[in-house]
């Protein structure tokens, strides 16, 4: 199932990003700030577990997330920041990387890098900004359900309408969360009116 985002807050920080003046360091921190808005969205259902922790006034039962039970899994590079904001909320998860390039030219993407780490009956947190053909999310989960997670959940910033129908019709059970739903793919098979490159616009670099 697709959730889109409603907050005000989030369309806002969707429209920072689509600023061309938007320096790289300002574009990684919004992006951040948008995965932690995904994050509190996906897990709005996550069952808590008690846990015994020492206060200031002694030991005290309080309620917690079982972090160590999450894989937070980025698709380089644009996933980067993703990762690390939330890695930040929830510390004791575990990382997973994938390394994917799509073709410019075939517009397919090309898994050359994988480092999983164990997801048998855990929760995956997929996050990838960009779902634009929808082919670099759809390796992504073919290859993670062959790692036999228990759910997996995608964070993304902004996706087309024709790469989220993909992505939803080979993989109906996945819940996808995303800050934008925008309006179509150009010829070039970037999203618009998106934001560019969303790897370019993080570290700098151009193609
Ligand atoms: C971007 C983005 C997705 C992919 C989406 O990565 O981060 O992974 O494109 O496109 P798709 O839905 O058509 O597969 P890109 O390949 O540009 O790599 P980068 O993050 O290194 O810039
Ligand atoms: N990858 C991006 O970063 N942006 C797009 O619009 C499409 C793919």
């Amino acid at each position: 199932m697709i959730h889109e985002l409603t907050n005000p807050v989030t369309k806002t920080l969707v429209t920072h990003l689509r600023d061309q003046r938007r320096d790289a360091v300002r574009f990684r921190h919004t992006i951040a700030e948008l995965t932690k808005q995904l994050v509190y969205e996906a897990l709005h259902d996550f069952p808590l577990l008690d846990k015994t922790i020492t206060t200031w006034t002694g030991e005290l039962s309080c309620k917690t997330i079982d972090e160590e039970s999450i894989v937070v899994v980025t698709v380089l590079r644009a996933g980067m920041p993703m990762l690390d904001s939330v890695m930040e909320l929830l510390p004791e998860a575990h990382a997973g990387f994938l390394a994917m390039k799509r073709d410019e030219t075939t517009h397919e993407s090309v898994l050359y890098y994988d480092r999983l780490p164990d997801c048998k009956d855990k929760t995956i947190l997929l996050v990838d900004p960009m779902v634009a053909t929808g082919g670099s999310i759809i390796d992504a989960l073919k290859l993670i359900k062959s790692r036999e997670p228990s759910r997996i959940i995608t964070l993304n910033i902004i996706g087309s309408p024709e790469g989220l129908d993909v992505v939803k019709s080979a993989y109906p059970e996945i819940d996808i969360f995303i800050a934008q739903i925008d309006e179509r793919l150009n010829e070039d098979k970037y999203i618009i009116p998106g934001l560019g490159d969303a790897g370019d616009r993080s570290y700098n670099t151009v193609g």
